[in-house]
């Protein structure tokens, strides 16, 4: 059974106290995570420390960083590297988020080595892409999506797919409280699943996990995860309230 995930995508939000009682705040709601499920906190890298802390011994719930650099070490002021983070006991990586994109120009070849660079270290990537409004609306979605991952992934063996999560986040519903519907949310899902199939078979397709990220809410979890092929999702700024993340964790399926 693949695993669902609810990840919280902190950005460039909250102080060190606030994030330490927000995290404190979600841990002390229930939620009774099955084996299967996962809770993950992607915070911003000062605050790693306290959250793998505060989160050990929970055997449901991981931390990861919100990005990394794709050289292993050397003279890089100002990055962080992915044998930094391993040594923090962190999980997870998110990889090509659309703002790292936008703002800091990360091409597919780029992020190709931040990939690599995370598996030879046993760190998760979680893998977005997702498209633009023009690009929605000139329907050519699928071969934008396509590119994004043929570029950046599919250079990997199958073996090391399956320590890949891939977070589909269509740019024109990240932080503008416009949901892509569940319809739309399932029809790429199902498309991104194929396009692995296709290259991989279809029992890799299978295992693997596709989150939907793009103003997810409590209010809208639960019919987005009830999708066959929407296995959670990314959340930005519903993430940042203890009860409302707490709902989204409780919504996965
Ligand atoms: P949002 O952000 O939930 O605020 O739309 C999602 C993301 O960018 O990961």
């Amino acid at each position: 059974m693949r695993k669902q995930i609810a990840a919280a995508n902190w950005k460039m939000n909250l102080t060190l106290q606030q994030g330490e009682k927000l995290l404190d705040d979600i841990i002390a709601l229930p939620h009774d995570l099955k084996e299967y499920q996962q809770a993950v906190f992607a915070v911003p890298f000062p605050y790693l420390a306290m959250a793998q802390a505060k989160i050990s011994g929970k055997g449901s719930v991981f931390i990861a960083a919100q990005n990394c650099y794709n050289k292993k070490s050397g003279a890089f002021t100002g990055e962080t590297s992915v044998e930094m983070l391993q040594s923090l006991g962190i999980s997870y990586v998110v990889i090509g988020h659309s703002e790292r994109r936008e703002y800091f120009n990360e091409s597919n070849q780029f992020l190709a080595e931040k990939v690599n660079i995370c598996l030879e270290y046993h760190i998760h990537p979680i893998f977005c892409c997702g498209e633009a409004l023009n690009i929605r609306e000139a329907g050519t979605q699928n071969e934008f999506v396509a590119r994004q991952l043929e570029e950046s992934l599919f250079h990997l063996s199958a073996e090391q797919l399956q320590n890949i999560v891939i977070a589909y986040e269509p740019i024109w519903a990240i932080g503008t409280g416009k949901t892509a519907t569940s319809e739309q949310a399932q029809e790429i899902h199902a498309f991104i699943r194929s396009l692995f199939a296709k290259k991989y078979g279809e029992a890799v397709a299978q295992n693997l996990s596709v989150l939907y990220g793009g103003s997810v809410k409590g209010s809208n979890a639960k019919e987005l995860f009830l999708q066959l092929d929407v296995d959670g999702g990314l959340v930005g700024g519903a993430s940042l309230n203890a009860e409302e993340f707490n709902t989204i964790i409780t919504s996965l399926k």
